[in-house]
């Protein structure tokens, strides 16, 4: 709805002229526009939301060692190496007992736990100490002329003012429900996605750690994902229907799927406190081709959306911009081409193996309501072959911690 309904928004916009406008200013929208600020290229991100609402909203805690260095190394912050937690591996519980994956050993990477709104946070903070401009709670954001080299993004700002962005490239990272994807034409984008009969039941809890690193579980009940948010106060999901009403459910119906999903002979048991939160989170998965089209590129989830299990979503986001940026260094300060004529086909690789990763653990963990003694037996074998075996183990830690090729 428009924040700003009530104002008339003046006749003719004010011009603004930048380099790169970016469309979005989650993670990714904002560190593409710190690193290129970093190399003198002028940008400025368009919001349409505040960002304590931004920094309000739960998503996934899992950073890849990568993800960890571009924030470290480009002087976002180091708060995720104090505050973020190292984890060296994992466990997949299945058939009620515990299968440690030793990341370190299997292959010599960790993953660092550390929510995305807090990366979010170190972004706003890095760009308001490094004089970076973001207009956000903007209203009425609609982009045009992406098939010429001055693509425009207008806009009403917060105090109610239209406004107009002139550049040389918009970049759309505003997430899944993109309005800049839409302004790649249908006969040149091809949608390419999968649906999934289940959900995610997210809760935020008050209670200690039930174990001190991730527990991914598979069991009669379904799947379940033990996380931590700190000393005391947990993260935990388990699979749902798409359609469930999260008020539908008292604290003890919580609870009690989710010591359904973590039971074992091993006497496995949560530890319990008051839910302070519960959302019921849809997914699919979805990739746009190509990522490109004339002067506006997509970055993260405004090209491609993954399923939750394995955490890639924002990864896979800085992977993008790992690929993106130099390629525009390369355009806006020497006129080489080439390297963004690259980017779409680059970054697809990697996007296609995390979707491959993502649905592959889906599939695996989750239990579908249709699957027969067969498809159960059949998953069980599949999680054995990863967890009895260092091949298995060393594919899943590659895969989980980030391939570096
Ligand atoms: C979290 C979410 C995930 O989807 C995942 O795979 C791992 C951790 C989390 O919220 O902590």
């Amino acid at each position: 709805m428009s924040q700003h309904a009530q104002q008339p928004a003046s006749p003719a916009p004010e011009l603004l002229e930048t380099q790169v406008a970016v469309v979005g200013a989650g993670p990714a929208g904002l560190m593409l526009a710190h690193l290129l600020r970093r190399e003198g290229i002028e940008t400025m991100v368009i919001e349409k939301r505040d960002p304590e609402s931004i920094r309000a909203t739960h998503r996934a805690g899992i950073l890849e060692a990568g993800t960890v260095d571009m924030l470290v190394d480009s002087g976002v912050a180091g708060r995720v190496l104090t505050e973020g937690h190292e984890h060296q591996g994992t466990s997949l519980r299945f058939e009620g007992r515990s299968h440690h994956i030793d990341f370190q050993g299997a292959v010599g990477r960790s993953v660092w736990l550390y929510p995305q709104n807090e990366v979010f946070w170190d972004l706003k903070e890095a760009s308001e100490r490094d004089g970076g401009t973001v207009f956000w709670s903007a209203d009425e954001v609609a982009v045009h002329d992406v098939d010429s080299d001055r693509p425009g993004v207008t806009f009403i700002d917060s105090e109610g003012a239209a406004r107009e962005i002139r550049s040389r490239i918009l970049v759309g990272a505003d997430g899944s429900r993109s309005v800049c994807r839409k302004a790649i034409p249908e006969d040149v984008r091809t949608d390419h996605f999968t649906e999934y009969p289940f959900a995610w039941f997210g809760i935020l809890c008050q209670a200690p750690p039930s174990h001190h690193e991730l527990i991914y579980t598979r069991s009669e009940a379904g799947f379940a994902l033990i996380s931590q948010r700190s000393g005391d106060v947990q993260r935990m999901y388990f699979q749902c229907d798409p359609a469930e009403d999260p008020e539908d459910w008292t604290d003890e119906q919580i609870w009690t799927r989710l010591q359904e999903c973590v039971s074992g002979p091993d006497g496995f048991r949560l530890k319990e406190g008051p839910i302070i939160e519960k959302t019921v989170l849809p997914f699919r998965s979805y990739v746009c081709e190509p990522l490109r089209h004339g002067s506006l590129v997509l970055v993260g989830d405004a090209g491609h959306t993954v399923p939750p299990t394995g955490a890639k979503g924002l990864n896979l986001a800085f992977c993008d911009v790992r690929v993106l940026a130099p390629a525009l260094v390369a355009l806006l300060r020497d006129g080489a081409e080439q390297p963004l004529a690259g980017y779409s086909a680059a970054a697809l690789e990697r996007v296609w193996k995390a979707q491959n990763f993502s649905y592959w653990v889906t599939r695996m963990l989750h239990r579908s309501r249709e699957d027969s003694e067969f498809d159960s037996r059949r998953q069980l074998g599949e999680l054995h072959a990863i967890t009895d075996s260092p091949y298995g183990r060393a594919y899943f830690a590659d895969s989980y911690t980030g391939w570096q090729s």
